[in-house]
């Protein structure tokens, strides 16, 4: 039976904000992914192991069974749907909001559709549905403060913090969609079939952010 445990994990904040979790549940990664080129890391464990991937890519090899859990921020998870995953646990780190920004002291466009630019097209299509108003959404794949600046659209979808990147590009934030932070994901079949092992795990980790 494979007793290895494969947990995906993005670079940067996410990797260094779950860190002290597995480093609690007796897990220290052998290379650091900020300077190492290798995308499967060993751990002090050797029935677990890293695999380090784009985040908006977790959940797919999560669901896919590529690894048995992931942590992904709920923006991503929003964006995934979530099928064959489990969700069962908040880890309370890279927290943030989800916002709808636009120009700081701007007018009403005074147009019939707004055009709204975002990463998160799902997330943004079905907010605007259930306020029942009609919107044009325009995919970009990141820096979406430039939009309204540049004349791409009247309002970005967007990640809040400390407001400073909003603030530093003359954007405001308008509405809020949801409050972000990382989940621990499961894949529905690793739960099942290495239930002990994933079991023990999230009880470490849920131990370790208590
Ligand atoms: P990638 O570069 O891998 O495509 P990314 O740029 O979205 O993805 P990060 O910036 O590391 O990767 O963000 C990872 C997660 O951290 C996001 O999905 C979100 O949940 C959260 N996050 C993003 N920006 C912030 C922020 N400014 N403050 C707190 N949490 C954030
Ligand atoms: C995210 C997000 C915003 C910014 C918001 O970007 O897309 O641009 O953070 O954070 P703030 O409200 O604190 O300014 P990204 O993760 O690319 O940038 P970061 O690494 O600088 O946070």
């Amino acid at each position: 039976m494979n007793r290895t445990l494969t947990i995906a994990l993005s670079k940067g904040r996410i990797f260094r904000e779950t860190l002290p979790l597995l480093a609690q549940a007796g897990i220290e990664p052998a290379d650091d992914p900020d300077t190492s080129r290798k995308l499967i890391l060993d751990t002090s464990d050797e029935n677990v192991k890293l695999v380090i991937l784009r985040a908006a890519d977790v959940p797919t090899y999560v669901q896919y069974g590529a690894a048995d859990l992931g942590v992904a921020g709920k923006d991503v998870l929003m964006e995934h749907g979530g099928d064959g995953l489990y969700e069962p646990l908040d880890l309370g780190i890279a927290c943030c909001r989800m916002m709808v920004a636009g120009p700081a002291g701007g007018q009403e466009p005074g147009k019939d559709r707004l055009r709204i630019a975002t990463k998160y097209v799902r997330t943004t299509r079905s907010f605007y549905a259930e306020k029942r108003e009609q919107v044009e959404i325009i995919k970009l794949y990141g820096s979406m403060e430039l939009a309204p600046l540049v004349g791409l659209a009247d309002r970005i979808v967007d990640l809040v913090d400390t407001g400073n990147t909003l603030k530093a590009n003359g954007l405001a934030p308008l509405e809020h969609i949801a409050d972000i932070s990382s989940r621990l994901v499961v894949n529905k079949a690793s739960m099942k079939m290495k239930h002990d092992r994933v079991k023990s795990f999230i009880n470490k980790i849920a131990e370790a952010r208590s």
